[in-house]
């Protein structure tokens, strides 16, 4: 039985991948900031899931003390999921607001990443990040999000050179996707159309697809690659063009 560590397990496609996991039969340890009490408790349980807030700085000793606490030794599957956005200038986005976006976006899967290495290599298993296409363009409004994005884009990149074979690593550019996350992050839904965009089931079957495969980089859906591709190839050419057309 494959054992799949799981942030933000509680909403959209953290918990949709749990989700699906479960149905394979997996062995799964989740992670929310979420009490128990409030989850669905024919899915969660004081085995599989651990309330913990990203944000604070005991949240990596918490979660390594729920490993231990579970006889976990073994991790097959890692995946930094956990995230949440804020739409607006960053002029006046409030302090607070930017050190968490900065603390759950970034921090964590950095910090987390030291307790699962051992886990991993036990299981010789995959760290998987979840990132965004923004990470490859500019996306006026989105601006600490996106430099959340790309920073931890920054850091699986070197990661990846630096364990070699030991633990492969995932990086999974999501684009626009139906979950809650745009209405917690203060998006205009009506305005961005978010009915539109697919549903968080179906991003977590693809991402699931590139955790099977030996990828390095896995960005889901067409029109997201050919986005993502233009922002790496013509980034500075597109930033200007956006600024000319009035974003
Ligand atoms: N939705 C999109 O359009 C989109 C596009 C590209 C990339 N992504 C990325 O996909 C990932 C999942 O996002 P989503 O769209 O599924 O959003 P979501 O539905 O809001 O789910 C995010 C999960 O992270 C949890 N979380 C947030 N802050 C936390 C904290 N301080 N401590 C612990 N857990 C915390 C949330 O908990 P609560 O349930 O309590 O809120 C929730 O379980 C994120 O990394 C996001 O950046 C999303």
């Amino acid at each position: 039985m494959q054992t799949i560590f799981i942030t933000g397990a509680t909403d959209g496609i953290g918990l949709a991948l749990a989700r699906l996991y479960a149905a394979r039969g997996a062995r799964l340890l989740l992670v929310g900031r979420r009490p128990l009490s409030e989850l669905d408790l024919s899915f969660f349980s004081a085995s599989n899931y651990v309330q913990v807030d990203l944000s604070l700085s005991d949240a990596q000793a918490r979660i390594a003390d729920f490993i231990v606490a579970q006889g976990i030794d073994a991790i097959g599957v890692a995946i930094h999921n956990a995230g949440l956005g804020y739409v607006g200038e960053p002029a006046v986005q409030p302090a607070e607001s930017i050190a968490a976006l900065v603390s759950v976006n970034l921090q964590a899967p950095v910090l987390l990443t030291q307790i699962l290495l051992p886990h991993l290599r036990r299981g010789q298993g995959k760290l998987v990040f979840v990132s965004s296409v923004v990470a490859a363009m500019a996306t006026p409004d989105y601006a600490v999000y996106t430099a959340t994005k790309a920073a931890l884009d920054g850091f699986a990149r070197n990661l990846r050179i630096e364990l070699g074979d030991e633990v492969p690593i995932l990086v999974i550019h999501a684009g626009a996707t139906q979950t809650g996350m745009h209405r917690k992050a203060g998006a205009d839904l009506e305005r961005m159309k978010s009915t539109r965009f697919p549903t968080a089931e179906a991003v977590a079957e693809q991402m699931i697809k590139a955790i099977d495969g030996t990828r390095t980089e896995a960005t889901i859906g067409l029109g997201n690659r050919l986005l993502f591709g233009a922002g790496r190839l013509l980034g500075l050419w597109l930033d200007r063009l956006q600024v000319r057309m009035g974003r």
